[in-house]
């Protein structure tokens, strides 16, 4: 795992309030990569975020009546899809005020309100009675958590036996800590995207074992998620957000100027993309 100092949680706050508007615009309603299937493909951006969403809903077995908890629920796009597409019940949680009223909004607006609740509340100290879930979803939320390996403990508590965690992640690459160049390049990433810190794939797979998860599936989508970043950057300069940024908000300029260090870390080999699947044994 590698660290970056300082970063806290009224910082990933604000900078959800603030850059919600902004990842509306360039990505709609899902704050979160896409899935290519190779460098050929001609899948749209919005397709391609579509693609990710639906492979983890299957490889978590998501079906209807599942009770989702959806840690890190953004503007409420996985709650949506899986309440409208696979009838699942979910309850959406985030940090950002604004991000939870968004997604209400927009459950509300799709009809699906009654399947789907919002809170604004932290996943490390929100309480859920033991077995409330069926399945406990998180797509590029895990990150922005300063204790993952109590986090997997408390998720596996959330599930009932036989329950599923789904997720999707940043990763560090397993030899990025000892490799200068790679470290720094991690630690960038972390300090410019609000990461206390970024695990490996082996730090994820031991943490969800430890907390007595029985890991499934796990997935290297590196080289399928990394356009998602050209296309960011290449948006970001000719829709002008790069020089709209600065007048909003400081913090959210260095934000958008960090594309590329994320786009660098992931073809220098310091990062990856992970996805996980693990079971809770049942009873
Ligand atoms: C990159 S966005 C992903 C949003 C959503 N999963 C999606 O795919 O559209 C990260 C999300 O994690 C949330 N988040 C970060 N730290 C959190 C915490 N401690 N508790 C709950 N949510 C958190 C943010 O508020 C934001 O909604």
């Amino acid at each position: 795992m590698i660290s970056a100092a300082g970063i806290t949680k009224r910082a990933i706050q604000s900078h959800y309030d603030v850059a919600t508007p902004f990842y509306r615009l360039l990505w709609g309603p899902h704050i979160h990569h896409g899935l290519w299937d190779d460098a050929a493909s001609t899948l749209a951006p919005h397709d391609a975020q579509l693609r990710l969403t639906e492979t983890l809903a299957d490889l978590g077995r998501l079906r209807a009546g599942d009770r989702v908890l959806d840690v890190g629920c953004g503007m409420g796009g996985s709650a949506i899809l899986l309440a409208k597409a696979r009838g699942c019940r979910v309850t959406g949680i985030t940090l950002s005020g604004l991000q939870r009223r968004w997604a209400r909004t927009a459950a509300w607006w799709q009809g699906v309100a009654a399947a789907t609740e919002f809170r604004r509340a932290d996943a490390e100290t929100e309480v859920f009675a033991p077995g409330s879930f069926d399945v406990v979803w998180s797509i590029e939320c895990t990150e922005h958590l300063a204790d993952k390996r109590r986090f997997f403990e408390r998720a596996a508590a959330w599930l009932r036996p036989g329950g599923r965690v789904a997720i999707c992640a940043w990763l560090a690459a397993e030899d990025a800590a000892a490799t200068e160049a790679k470290r720094r390049q991690v630690e960038r990433v972390c300090e410019a995207f609000l990461c206390p810190s970024l695990g490996s794939f082996s730090d994820y797979s031991s943490w969800m074992e430890q907390a007595g998860l029985v890991v499934d599936e796990t997935r290297d989508w590196t080289s399928r998620v990394a356009r998602t970043w050209e296309l960011c950057e290449s948006r970001v300069r000719s829709w002008g957000i790069d020089r709209l940024a600065p007048w909003i908000d400081p913090a959210q300029a260095l934000f958008v100027d960090h594309f590329s260090t994320l786009l660098g870390a992931y073809r220098s080999g310091a990062m990856q993309y992970g996805c996980f699947v693990a079971q809770r044994p049942p009873a």
